[in-house]
């Protein structure tokens, strides 16, 4: 066993990163009709019936009030590969992230990533505080599967998952 120390937090995010995920784009509609979206992986499934999944948005995220407000949401599953468009989506300045990256609407109107693996259409559910960001339930209305592998992330780099 490791040391159980107080925490710091250098080290609660190693940690953290040491659990593997994927890699989402979320995406909705400032309410003057631009797109907006950023990386997320804090992406997680919630409940079946009804079907629900969860982002975490950190607070000082420019799109975050933003998406507090959007009447709906898209998750972009992104495929092995497309690591530059996840690199692009956590990238400042958020102005411009949709050029030159392959986009089309789905049918709420929102914006998603071509290529991705799959694709949720989700309206807001529920907005619970989360400590510095907010844990933002979406109810699924509509996917869609791909069927390509998923781009994983695992200690701040971005990989493949082996079968
Ligand atoms: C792999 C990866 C995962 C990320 N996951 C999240 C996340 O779950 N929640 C979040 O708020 N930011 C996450 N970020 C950071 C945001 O993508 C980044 O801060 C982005 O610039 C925010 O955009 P905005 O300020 O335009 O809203 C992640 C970044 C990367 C590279």
């Amino acid at each position: 066993m490791g040391e159980v120390g107080l925490m710091d937090e250098g080290r609660f995010r190693e940690v953290l990163g040491s659990y593997p995920t994927g890699v989402t784009v979320v995406t909705a509609r400032y309410p003057e009709g631009d797109p907006f979206g950023l990386t997320v992986n804090s992406f997680t499934s919630v409940s079946l019936d009804p079907p629900l999944v969860l982002v975490c948005v950190n607070a000082d995220a420019s799109s975050h009030d933003a998406l507090m407000e959007a009447g709906s949401f898209a998750v972009s599953i992104l495929s092995r590969g497309q690591d530059p468009v996840a690199t692009r989506f956590a990238t400042q300045p958020s102005e411009g992230r949709f050029e030159d990256v392959d986009w089309e609407e789905n049918a709420l109107g929102d914006p998603v990533i071509r290529g991705a693996a799959a694709w949720l259409a989700c309206q807001p559910h529920r907005i619970h505080p989360g400590g510095d960001h907010s844990i933002v339930v979406g109810e699924v209305v509509a996917v869609e599967d791909a069927g390509g592998e998923p781009l994983a992330y695992h200690r701040g780099r971005f990989g493949a998952f082996l079968p």
